[in-house]
C-alpha cells in the first residue's frame, strides 16, 4: 500500500491470506497487517525528522499486546487514557518515561500510579488535578512532570461525538485561563510543567483545525517563556483521520509538515499521540454471511455473523466501513443493507451497498476496522469477543488474542 492515508483504503489488508484464517480460527475475527502498521509510523516518524519530537502511540485505539509491542518496537512511546492502558504498556516494555497520561476524569488512585511509576508526562485537565498531583507527589516525596490540557474553542469538524477542542466540551482548561494556571503551578511544590498540551478530536480530515490548535498553543508557549517556565514538549495530541470511504484526506507526510511549520519555532519537542491514522487501515473484520433474506419490495438483507458487539462504530457514530466480499462470485452487482445477527436496528454496517450476489457462508470484510473495533467490542447477548490475527511478512500470522469463550464469559459470576 502506498505510504499515504489517501491512497486505496484497506488495500493492503485485503490481500491477506483470509481464507485460511477464517478456516483456522473461525468468524467473526479482526486482521491486521503489521506491515500497514510499519509503514504509517515510518512515514510520520521521517516527515517529522527535521523537528525533535516523540510519537506517543494512542494506546486507546488499540491496545492488543501484540500490537502496542509491535509500535514499541518501532520506537513510539504510548499515550494511556487510563490506568489499565498504562499496565498494558508495563507490560508490553515500555518504560514509565516514555508513557504520558491523559483522560478527563483521572482517579487519585490513577494518578497515584502513575506518579509513583514516574511516567514521562500527566496531561492535566483542571486546576482540581493539579492540586490533586502536587498532594499526591508531595506525598511521594517526589515532583510530578505535568502539562495542561488546554481547550483551544476550536472545531474540528468531525462527528460531534468525538470532536473535543469546543469550549462546551468537557476536555482541558479554557486557553484563556491557561497562562495563570501555568504560574501557580510553577510555583507548587511537587509540580513541574514540562509541556502543553491540546487534542481536538478524533478523525479529523482537514488541516486546519489542527494547525489553528498548533498556533495557539504556540502562542502560550511564548507568554510562558516571558513568565519564566520554560518547558520541553508541546503535545498535540491525535487526531488526523483516514479515508474510510476512498475521498482524499491529508496524508502523514502533508500533517506532519504542516505542525512542524508551527512548533519548530519554539525549538521545544514536538509530541504527537496517533492512534487512528497508524493502525486504522491496517485491520480488517472478516465475518461470513449467515443469512439472506429479501421481501417483495423491501430491501435485500445480507445478515453477518458479526454486529455492533464486534464493531460498535456504525452504530454508535453512523460511521462508513467499506464492505467487500473476500471472494467475489460473478453476476450483477446488487445493493445489500449488510446488518449483524444483534436485537438493535442500529445493528447496520452499511445501507445500500452495491455488493456481488452473496450467499451464506461467503466471507466478507468491514475494512479499516484496525483502530476502535476491537478495543470497544462488547459482550452484549452474551457474544465472546473474536479473536485477533496479526499477520507479518507476507503470509505469516499468528494468532494474538484468542477467541473468548462462554467460560471465559462466565469466570467472574457468581
Ligand atoms: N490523544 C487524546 C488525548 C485522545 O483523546 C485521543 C482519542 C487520541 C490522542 C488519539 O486520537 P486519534 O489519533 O486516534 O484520532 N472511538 C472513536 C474515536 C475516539 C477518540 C478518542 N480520543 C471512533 O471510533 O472514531
Amino acid at each position: 500500500m502506498a505510504p499515504s492515508a489517501h491512497s486505496s483504503v484497506g488495500a493492503a489488508p485485503l490481500a491477506l491470506p483470509l481464507d485460511a484464517i477464517a478456516a483456522d480460527v473461525g468468524t467473526p475475527a479482526y486482521v491486521y497487517d503489521a506491515a500497514t502498521i510499519r509503514s504509517a509510523y515510518g512515514e510520520l516518524d521521517a516527515a517529522l525528522g527535521r523537528v525533535p519530537h516523540a510519537l506517543h502511540y494512542a494506546l486507546k485505539a488499540n491496545s492488543t499486546l501484540a500490537i502496542v509491542r509491535l509500535l514499541r518496537e518501532l520506537g513510539s512511546g504510548a499515550d494511556a487514557n487510563s490506568v489499565g492502558e498504562i499496565e498494558v504498556a508495563l507490560r508490553a516494555g515500555f518504560d514509565p518515561a516514555s508513557v504520558v497520561f491523559t483522560g478527563v476524569g483521572k482517579t487519585s488512585a490513577e494518578l497515584e500510579r502513575a506518579i509513583v511509576l514516574g511516567v514521562k508526562t500527566i496531561n492535566a485537565e483542571s486546576p482540581g488535578e493539579l492540586q490533586r498531583i502536587a498532594t499526591l507527589a508531595r506525598a511521594h516525596g517526589t515532583t510530578a512532570r505535568v502539562a495542561l490540557r488546554v481547550n483551544p474553542d476550536i472545531d474540528a469538524l468531525s462527528h460531534p461525538h468525538i470532536s473535543t477542542g469546543l469550549r462546551t466540551n468537557k476536555f482541558g482548561v479554557p486557553i484563556e485561563s491557561a497562562r495563570a494556571l501555568y504560574r501557580e503551578a510553577a510555583a507548587t511544590p511537587g509540580l513541574q510543567p514540562t509541556g502543553v498540551h491540546v487534542h481536538v478530536g478524533s478523525q479529523i480530515t482537514s488541516l486546519d483545525p489542527l494547525t489553528s490548535a498548533a498556533r495557539r498553543i504556540v502562542e502560550l508557549v511564548q507568554d510562558l517563556r516571558e513568565d519564566g517556565i520554560a518547558l520541553d514538549h508541546v503535545d498535540l495530541g491525535g487526531g488526523l483521520g483516514i479515508s474510510y470511504d476512498g475521498s482524499r484526506v491529508p496524508s502523514l507526510t502533508e500533517y506532519a509538515a504542516a505542525l512542524v511549520d508551527g512548533v519548530a519555532s519554539t525549538g521545544l519537542t514536538l509530541v504527537l499521540e496517533p492512534g487512528r491514522a497508524l493502525v486504522g487501515a491496517a485491520g480488517l473484520l472478516l465475518t461470513r454471511v449467515v443469512d439472506v433474506k429479501e421481501y417483495p419490495g423491501g430491501p435485500r438483507f445480507a445478515i453477518l455473523d458479526a454486529g455492533m458487539t464486534e464493531l460498535l462504530r456504525p452504530a454508535l457514530y453512523g460511521a462508513f466501513h467499506g464492505i467487500v466480499a473476500v471472494a467475489p462470485r460473478s453476476g450483477a452487482l446488487q445493493p445489500y443493507e449488510v446488518v449483524g445477527p444483534l436485537c438493535e436496528s442500529s445493528d447496520i454496517f452499511g445501507r445500500d451497498r452495491l455488493l456481488p450476489p452473496l450467499q451464506p457462508g461467503d466471507l466478507v470484510a468491514v475494512l479499516d476496522t484496525g483502530a476502535y473495533g476491537a478495543v470497544m467490542a462488547s459482550t452484549y447477548n452474551r457474544r465472546p469477543l473474536p479473536p485477533e490475527v496479526l499477520v507479518d511478512e507476507g503470509a505469516r500470522w499468528r494468532v494474538i488474542r484468542r477467541r473468548q469463550t462462554i467460560d471465559d464469559l462466565l469466570a467472574l459470576e457468581a
